[in-house]
């Protein structure tokens, strides 16, 4: 039985009566994370060896993330950037990149299974040639095995995104464009380093989308310098204007060695929005999504049509099986989560010299499957009795049943029978929510369980 006061506000969330804007602190990362364990060096090769030998005959989900670390310029609000980009370093890093991909995609584990969604993501791979696009889609689609209907993300920008880059994009298998805007005011944009101006973006993104190909999918962001609330409203009327076929709206999170900390500080931008301000700014898109009958994909995500399926989102984020590939990439296999070098020349010299390029390796928590579906389902807006693993032989659901209902007095879910659906303030801290619920399931049963500092095989 699951006693809620044992823990404080800051884990489960404060009284108040309004919870949309102070039922937590601050949402402090992207996604919820459960303990895992770190394999000593030492055994690292060993375990890839067994672990990427290994045949797994089960149905369960894959996805193939493939990093590309490079961008022309740096956005000031950015934590993702790497590398700048430059012709040479760019293809030293392409030929390393094929390399893994030939490497990785013999192994008997890779050929086991099959691959539901594929990600080409950044940094800013639309900064590759449409040459090298093409390659990269042609080698995904030769070498590993897909659905027929896999989803085929390229990710980028718009910026120098010719008719020549969509039509190698699309010869070489790719059928999914994310791209990223942040926000189509022009004030907001040049603050934020971002290329182009406002007309140049929608005009490129009306064109794509008009084309019918494929799915054109942008991510806005709010809570950027200079993105009052009517400038978010105009961002959202923009995306309307410009056809595209789907939306990611996601809360500005700056950490890290963002330039933007530094030009803050040093007066030449404004304060951040604080919380209370972009919890507003969510309500707002929430509330426009709706009126203009958007189909609502999970709590930050929606569609304007039933071509947009958000296939890699949905699965990645939460339960698939993710094969990393390219420098700074990091996924899970058969039950080890694992990052590869961040480093540019350490990740080449690692492919050149036959080495394995991760960087580090953890023997993912026994209570993993709980944690990913508890991730998937607050992901989802709607947290089902059926699609939560169960802790041993307890159903999770049951065991979170207190913390829920407290929740709901709070105004942050309804409970419904076997389902607690969240209310706006409850999607809006999806991320903490769920955090909350691996925390006190992680402190209820992992202290029955041994501790382990590290792994050996
Ligand atoms: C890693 S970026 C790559 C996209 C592409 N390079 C671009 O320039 O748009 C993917 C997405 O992460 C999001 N992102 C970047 N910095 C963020 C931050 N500080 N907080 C929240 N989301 C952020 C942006 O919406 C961006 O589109
Ligand atoms: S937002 Fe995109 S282009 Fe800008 S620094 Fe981040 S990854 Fe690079």
């Amino acid at each position: 039985m699951l006693d809620i006061t044992q823990f404080d506000d800051a884990i489960i969330g404060t009284d108040t009566p309004d919870p949309l804007r102070f039922s937590f602190m601050a949402k402090k990362g992207a996604h919820a994370a459960g303990h895992a364990m770190p394999i000593m060096p030492d055994q690292k090769h060993a375990t890839l060896d067994k672990m990427f030998a290994s045949i797994e005959n089960t149905n369960k989900k894959r996805c193939l993330y493939i990093h590309i670390p490079f961008c022309r310029v740096r956005c000031t609000f950015c934590n993702f950037f790497q590398n700048a980009a430059s012709r040479t370093l760019v293809e030293s890093y392409f030929s390393a990149l094929k390399a893994e991909i030939e490497l990785k995609a013999v192994q008997p584990w890779t050929q086991s299974g099959q691959f539901h969604a594929v990600y080409v993501g950044g940094g800013t791979p639309t900064d590759l040639s449409p040459a090298q696009v093409k390659e990269l889609g042609q080698l995904i689609r030769q070498r590993f095995p897909l659905t027929s209907d896999c989803e085929i993300t390229l990710e980028g920008r718009i910026n120098r995104f010719s008719d020549e880059m969509f039509d190698h994009a699309l010869e070489g298998g790719f059928n999914r464009f994310s791209f990223g805007v942040q926000s189509f005011d022009t004030q907001v944009r040049r603050k934020a380093k971002r290329l182009d101006d406002r007309e140049v973006v929608m005009d490129r993104l009306a064109q794509l989308s008009s084309t019918e190909q494929a799915p054109i999918i942008i991510d806005l962001l709010y809570g950027l310098p200079y993105q009052t609330l009517d400038v978010l409203e105009q961002d959202l009327k923009d995306f309307m204007a410009t056809g595209a076929h789907g939306l990611d709206l996601y809360q500005l999170i700056v950490g890290g060695s963002a330039p933007m900390l530094n030009l803050q500080e040093k007066g030449k931008l404004p304060p951040p929005a604080t919380t209370p301000q972009k919890a507003e700014m969510y309500q707002l898109g929430t509330q426009f999504m709706a009126e203009h009958h958007m189909r609502q994909l999970s709590v930050n995500h929606w569609t304007r049509d039933n071509r947009e399926r958000s296939q890699y989102n949905s699965l990645a984020k939460t339960y698939a099986e993710v094969l990393p590939i390219g420098s700074g990439a990091g996924g899970n296999v058969a039950g080890f989560s694992m990052m590869h070098h961040r480093d540019l020349n350490t990740y080449i010299d690692a492919i050149n010299s036959g080495q394995s390029p991760v960087a580090m390796m953890f023997k993912q928590n026994p209570l993993e499957p709980v944690f990913a579906s508890l991730k998937s389902q607050f992901d989802s807006g709607v947290i089902r009795r059926s699609h939560l693993a169960p802790i041993d032989d307890h159903c999770s659901f049951d065991f979170l049943l207190p913390l829920f209902k407290l929740w709901q007095q709070r105004g942050l879910l309804t409970l419904e029978q076997d389902f607690a659906v969240l209310t706006l303030a409850g999607s809006f801290w999806s991320v903490s929510l769920s955090q909350a619920c691996i925390h006190v399931i992680q402190s209820t049963f992992q202290a029955q369980r041994p501790a382990a500092k590290f792994v050996t095989m």
